[in-house]
């Protein structure tokens, strides 16, 4: 089957073109993942938002992700929460008013808003903000500098990543961290 394919191919001299182009995304995946985190665009977001305005001006992370303390899920801000400040709230900037009127006009239509997600784990892993919270790892040390950013970035995390900070913890602690079963159930 393999074999008849690449003979039909050789005869159309579309063997080296294709060779080149499988080059060409293998030398593109390997600079990618070289480069990682920082060529990692953000995703396009369906409405314009800074996180840097919004902890300079004094809130917190967990007012708008308040899942991180009781559960696995730290939750996106609903349009409702948004307006709970935009209703009345101004920004400093009259080019950002812009900004936040599009945020109205979308609550006035009543869509609710679609966030895309930047982090997330694929299924097999167990993850869970909660411990992690509670044992004092702050945001920062998986998620970056969210508060120099505007929309939140991609940033590394495998599985290498998880493991070396469990690496780190209390002895006692450790062989627990690192078993298999932990993150994978
Ligand atoms: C706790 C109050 C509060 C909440 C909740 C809040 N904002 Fe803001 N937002 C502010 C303040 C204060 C500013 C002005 C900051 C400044 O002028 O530097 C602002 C500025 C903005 C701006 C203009 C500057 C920028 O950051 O792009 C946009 C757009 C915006 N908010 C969108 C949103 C969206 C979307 C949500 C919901 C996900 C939201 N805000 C939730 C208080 C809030
Ligand atoms: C030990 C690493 C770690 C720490 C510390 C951490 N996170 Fe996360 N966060 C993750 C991982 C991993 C995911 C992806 C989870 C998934 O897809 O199941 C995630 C997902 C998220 C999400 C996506 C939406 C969701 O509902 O989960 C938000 C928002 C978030 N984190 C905010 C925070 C905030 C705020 C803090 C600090 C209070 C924080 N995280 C601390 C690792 C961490
Ligand atoms: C005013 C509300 C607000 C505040 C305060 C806020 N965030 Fe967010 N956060 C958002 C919104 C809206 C998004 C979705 C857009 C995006 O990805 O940037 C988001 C997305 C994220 C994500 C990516 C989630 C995912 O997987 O899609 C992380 C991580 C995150 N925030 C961490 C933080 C941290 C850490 C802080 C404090 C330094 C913080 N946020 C403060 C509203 C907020
Ligand atoms: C910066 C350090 C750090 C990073 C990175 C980190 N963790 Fe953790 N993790 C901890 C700490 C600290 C605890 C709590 C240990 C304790 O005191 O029980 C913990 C606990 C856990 C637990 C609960 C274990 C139990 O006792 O049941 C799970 C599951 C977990 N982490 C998964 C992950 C995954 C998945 C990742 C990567 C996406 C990750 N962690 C990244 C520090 C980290
Ligand atoms: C602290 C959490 C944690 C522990 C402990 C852990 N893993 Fe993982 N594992 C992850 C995460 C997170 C990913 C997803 C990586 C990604 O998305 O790139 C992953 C991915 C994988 C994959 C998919 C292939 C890959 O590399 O993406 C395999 C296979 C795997 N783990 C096996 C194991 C085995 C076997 C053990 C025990 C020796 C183990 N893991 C222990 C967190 C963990």
């Amino acid at each position: 089957m393999t074999d008849s394919l690449l003979r039909k191919l050789r005869r159309h001299r579309l063997l080296p073109l294709i060779a080149a182009a499988l080059m060409l995304i293998v030398a593109l995946a390997i600079g990618g993942a070289v480069l990682l985190p920082g060529v990692l665009a953000a995703p396009a977001q369906p409405l314009p938002f800074e996180h840097s305005k919004h902890v300079a001006a004094g809130v917190q992370c967990i007012f708008c992700h308040p899942g991180v303390q009781t559960s696995a899920v730290a939750g996106l801000p609903s349009l409702n929460k948004c307006m709970g400040c935009h209703a009345s709230v101004t920004p400093k900037d009259p080019k950002d008013q812009a900004d936040v009127n599009k945020l109205i006009s979308q609550w006035e239509s009543r869509q609710p808003i679609r966030w895309v997600r930047v982090f997330e784990q694929p299924d097999f892993v167990q993850f869970n903000h909660r411990p992690h919270v509670a044992a004092g790892v702050a945001c920062e040390s998986c998620h970056g500098d969210v508060a120099k950013m505007g929309y939140a970035q991609p940033y590394n995390l495998n599985m290498g990543f998880c493991l070396n900070c469990h690496r780190k913890q209390a002895p006692e602690k450790v062989t627990k961290l690192i078993s298999c079963e932990t993150c994978h159930y």
